[in-house]
């Protein structure tokens, strides 16, 4: 079954309005054209609608970091879905683990926001991965199985397969430590099979799942050559249009 590679920029918190329009109109005039990888850009909210209009035209997608899932209310210092929608963006990354660890979210709440982009057509990227404690303690599928099970839950079979799975072991995020492609491969099959589980092989072999966690423009190409690593989430390379560029190229 073949699947659309799909690699994401996740710009944290980096770049001021000014610079993220310069990256993303670089971006543009090296992969704006790139049709055999989705290509998508998430920068902070203040710059999303820079970069919206910075893309437009070009077959570049516009992605965020967050959102909350109520469509609206009282909860200060948040997002919802409908003002993504309304900016251009066609995916949300949820449960990042930055997010995990520094806001407490949970695998409840990312089904919750996961829901809530559905409602609106736009398409989750749902991160899972175990910290290095975890790794250590061969408690890898037993992780990343609750926290999929956690986050998938309740969702209709063609939302399932039209999702994007983001595997990011907490231990290759940001420290230059990429996991092997044997390591990643393994971990993407066991996320494979318990949608299969879940919900069916056919929804199984529609998902795309990205590997995340120090993807450079060195080993994204063996990365991508397993079968199960459709695509990347790319932090730190993302934020240069040249390293960028190498890796929606690889
Ligand atoms: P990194 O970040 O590429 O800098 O390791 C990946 C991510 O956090 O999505």
């Amino acid at each position: 079954m073949a699947r659309l590679p799909i690699i994401a920029g996740n710009w944290k918190m980096y770049k001021t309005r000014g610079e993220a329009a310069e990256l993303a109109k670089t971006l543009v005039s090296a992969a704006g054209a790139v049709s055999n990888v989705e290509v998508v850009l998430c920068p902070t909210y203040t710059s999303l609608e820079t970069v919206a209009q910075a893309i437009g035209g070009s077959r570049i997608k516009l992605g965020a970091q967050n959102c909350h899932f109520e469509e609206q209310g009282a909860f200060t210092g948040e997002i919802s879905v409908p003002m993504l929608k309304e900016i251009g963006c066609a995916y949300v990354i949820i449960g990042h683990s930055e997010r995990r660890q520094y806001y407490a979210e949970t695998d409840e709440n990312i089904n919750k926001k996961a829901l809530a982009l559905y409602k609106h057509g736009l398409t989750p990227i749902i991160c899972v991965g175990e910290t290095l404690a975890q790794r250590q303690a061969n408690k890898t599928a037993e992780v990343v199985t609750a926290q999929l099970r956690g986050c998938l839950s309740g969702l209709p079979a063609d939302k399932a397969a039209a999702s994007v799975i983001a595997y990011e072991p907490v231990w290759a995020i940001g420290t230059g430590v990429v996991a092997t492609k044997e390591q990643a491969q393994e971990a993407h099959a066991i996320i494979r099979a318990l949608v299969a589980e879940m919900f069916s092989k056919d929804v199984a072999d529609k998902i795309r799942i990205q590997y995340g966690g120090s993807v450079k423009p060195d080993n994204v190409s063996e990365l991508m050559a397993e079968p199960d690593i459709d695509g990347a989430l790319v932090g730190g390379a993302s934020l240069k249009a040249d390293s960028f560029t190498a890796i929606v190229k690889f």
